[in-house]
């Protein structure tokens, strides 16, 4: 295939929208105008009555390889990530063996690849095994590319060893990315503390235990001036302390996931697990800060949390259940019926400013522009849907968007000028 050229489209980047043709070739947005006629050989992507939008990018991707390729693996959640307009992914480091090591980050990039779906960007964790005792070896993965450093999953408990993380990270350029939760106040939690686990009888995750870790980390990047990710922000408060911050100017970013601007605890009701996530969904108090925080800029991205687990773990009892829930696909499709927000400003969120926070926007979240690379994704962002799970690319299918009314659907990706999903389907 000698090129490309998305026809009919609106096109929604940093500088607004316009309608317009975009042309492609070698990888490279080389023209974009009106009236732009497809040559010989080129392929013809109809955008009509769509957008076209720099390629999405997740923050927070569990893609289970290696280790647990029951779930998925990393073609498999690539394949996802294509599905849902991503053209890059931060693969998150609760892997077996662990992402703290160069030789483990450098297969799950050869597998990224390999699979030729989404750029797969490994993080590594923040201490050895994630266990919270001993520091990775940080200079050595920064040298081998990690930008984005985590021991999601868990949070880094111990203050001390936070801190020396951050002093490296300031002299490294790295960035560290926490999942706010003190293990001790979690103990045994299936869902949110509030009225809705009591009536229930389940143990309570309390809000405070990822309030303390939030206000915890802020302090710490105070006294360090490393910069700090939060992510999965669920919580009213939470959002409270990023936006003193931020105002503070602190630098500090946070996400927040699709299932925390959409979900709450009530969905417990029918005990079943395809609703238990850590942090957990919590009151629509909290999602309505959550989303208010989306809206003015407190939260700067939209990432999935995409959490695959096999069926037969999450049939277990509530109390034996992983907790996570699939996002790729559905990402977009809860954001849009989610959020009462301008579009441009959810695709900044799904987008460049993820890009920058993950170190990769010198290749995604680009304006469409010609010199740029072609990192795409088409999409109709009035389309409403239902999600089938047994048509998603993900090898799993927990997710808890069966029967919601979805709005927003993506139709075509292009990762460096090649299609990998064309009218909805992934062309590999
Ligand atoms: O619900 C979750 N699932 N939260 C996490 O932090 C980890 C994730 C997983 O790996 O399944």
């Amino acid at each position: 295939m000698s090129g490309m050229l998305i026809t009919g489209g609106t096109v929604l980047d940093q500088s607004g929208e316009r309608r317009a043709d975009v042309r492609v070739a070698d990888g490279t947005i080389v023209e974009v105008g009106n009236g732009l006629e497809a040559s010989a050989g080129e392929q013809t992507l109809d955008a009509t009555g769509r957008v076209v939008s720099p390629g999405f990018v997740d923050l927070h991707t569990h893609l289970r390889e290696p280790g647990r390729e029951e779930s998925e693996t990393i073609e498999t959640g690539s394949r996802a990530a294509a599905k849902g307009g991503y053209t890059c992914v931060v693969a998150m480091p609760n892997t077996d063996p662990t992402q703290d090591s160069v030789s483990v980050v450098e297969f799950v990039r050869a597998q990224g690849e390999a699979a030729g779906l989404c750029d797969v960007r490994p993080s590594g964790s923040i201490t050895i095994g994630r266990l919270g005792q001993q520091l990775s070896p940080l200079a050595e993965l920064a040298d081998a590319g990690v930008h984005l450093f985590t021991d999601d999953g868990d949070g880094v408990q111990d203050p001390l060893l936070m801190r020396r993380a951050l002093e490296y990270a300031a002299d490294l350029g790295i960035v560290l990315a926490q999942h706010c939760e003190v293990k001790r106040l979690t103990e045994g939690a299936v869902m949110h503390e509030g009225h809705c686990c009591s009536r229930l009888g389940l143990p309570g995750w309390p809000s405070v235990a990822e309030e303390l870790m939030v206000f915890r980390d802020i302090e710490l990047v105070r006294l360090t001036g490393a910069p700090v990710h939060i992510l999965h922000l669920s919580t009213a408060r939470s959002v409270d302390l990023v936006r003193a911050a931020k105002a503070d100017g602190l630098p500090v970013t946070a996400e927040a996931t699709p299932h925390h601007i959409s979900l709450t605890d009530e969905r417990l009701e029918g005990y079943s697990s395809l609703y238990k996530v850590n942090p957990p969904l919590r009151t629509m108090a909290d999602v309505e800060s959550v989303r208010a925080g989306l809206a003015d800029g407190t939260i700067d991205a939209i990432a999935t949390d995409h959490a695959p687990h096999a069926p037969e773990t999450k049939e277990r009892p509530l109390d034996q259940a992983p907790p996570g829930m699939l996002g790729l696909e559905t990402a977009l499709g809860v954001s849009l019926a989610s959020l009462d927000m301008p579009l441009v400003d959810v695709i900044a969120a799904m987008s460049w400013k993820p890009a920058a926070i993950a170190g990769v926007a010198d290749q995604h979240g680009r304006p469409v522009l010609p010199g740029e690379p072609a990192n795409l994704t088409v999409f109709d962002p009035g389309a409403e849907w239902q999600v089938v799970p047994a048509q998603l690319a993900s090898k799993s299918r927990n997710t808890p968007f069966g029967g919601m009314a979805l709005r927003g659907k993506v139709w075509h990706t292009v990762l460096r000028g090649t299609a990998t999903v064309v009218d909805g389907q992934p062309s590999r």
